[in-house]
């Protein structure tokens, strides 16, 4: 059993009430790989920032979660070697999809996690979310639940359509579990491709899909049901044209990408969502990135040749979305 504090992390609960108070959000940022992680760190020491690393069943899979837990480890003393005294640094299980996989997360050193039972009819959600709670209290690891279906496609999370989070469930929901926190379903989705093109309107100025606008009467209906208490947006991404154009312009065919507009996740900040979790534009920005450069310099082979502008840009993108759109930027409680 890792106990998480003993190596520097800390979990969501006084990071989670902060923000909710002082309206703006934590960011979230998945991570799968060591500059993804750079990048992260980069962002929050420069911007003062606290944050989440958050790893998925994708990441797991592909880079062993062990080794992600270790990495976790090491981005706390990165963050302290970075100039950042006093990190406040989670590591969170995204999308947990059992009670065993939170559990080994939490005997492993993760300082929070999620347990994804928004597929689950009502009552088997809240059985796995209470019995994953009362397993992560005990080490004072910090649980989030869902309600309400995400649409759209990704690796291992997937559902044909959206189901927004029913206002009129959650009290009972929150109570009964007693997680720390919410993510609902208002109308974003996980991916590049969160609308499709005949759910959008067409920007005549620029010929560029507009999505339909977030359901903003369901996150005030549940902040009038559950007054501070903390709600996760999953699928935040924006999927900025510029990255897309210059995936394309290289080589790359990204058809009809669409994400949602930055002034809706400023708004979404200013509210009880209190995380913001954003995976897609930091795949975006690394893949512009590098097949700009290859393309550039066809002669190079040494893949940090290209890691290093692709880390740069993705932490460009990172600092952008702390300090533009969510706010979080200069909210160590020790600066
Ligand atoms: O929901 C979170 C991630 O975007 C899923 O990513 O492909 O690493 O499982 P994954
Ligand atoms: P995006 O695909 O919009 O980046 O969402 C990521 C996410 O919700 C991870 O849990
Ligand atoms: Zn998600």
């Amino acid at each position: 059993m890792v106990d998480y504090k003993k190596i520097g992390l800390v979990n969501t609960r006084a990071m989670f009430a902060k923000a909710v108070d002082g309206g703006y959000a934590i960011p979230a940022f998945n991570f799968n790989n060591m500059e993804q992680m750079q990048a992260i760190i980069m962002a929050a020491v420069e911007t003062k920032s606290p944050v989440i690393l958050q790893v998925s069943k994708g990441a797991r899979d592909y880079a062993n979660q062990t080794l992600l837990r270790y990495m976790a480890e090491g981005a706390v003393e990165y963050a302290k070697e970075l100039g950042c005294a006093h990190p406040e640094i989670v590591l969170h299980l995204d999308h947990g999809d059992s009670f065993e996989t939170c559990k080994s997360c939490i005997d492993m050193g993760f300082s929070s996690v999620m347990i994804d039972g928004s597929a689950l009819p009502y009552d088997e959600n809240v059985a796995v979310t209470k019995k994953v709670v009362e397993y992560a209290h005990q080490f004072d690891v910090t649980v989030e639940g869902e309600l309400g279906v995400l649409a759209g496609v990704e690796d291992e999370v997937s559902a044909a359509e959206s189901h927004y989070t029913k206002p009129e469930e959650v009290i009972d929901f929150v109570t009964k579990t007693g997680v720390d926190s919410l993510a609902i379903s208002i109308g974003t989705s996980h991916g590049a491709y969160k609308f499709t093109p005949e759910q959008c309107t067409v920007d005549p100025a620029t010929g560029r899909l507009v999505p339909p606008p977030l359901a903003f009467d369901v996150l005030s209906a549940i902040e009038k049901k559950l007054p501070g208490f903390p709600i996760v947006l999953h699928g935040s991404s924006s999927v900025p044209q510029d990255e897309v154009d210059t995936i394309n312009a290289n080589g790359g065919c990204l058809k009809a990408a669409v994400g949602i507009p930055e002034e809706q996740l400023r708004k979404a900040a200013k509210s009880a969502v209190c995380k913001i979790n954003i995976d897609s534009d930091s795949r975006l920005a690394m893949t512009a990135a590098i097949r700009k450069h290859m393309a550039e310099h066809p002669d190079h082979f040494d893949p940090r040749q290209y890691l290093k502008p692709a880390r740069e840009s993705m932490k460009k993108m990172y600092i952008h979305k702390i300090v533009n759109v969510l706010g979080s930027n200069g909210k160590l409680a020790i600066q």
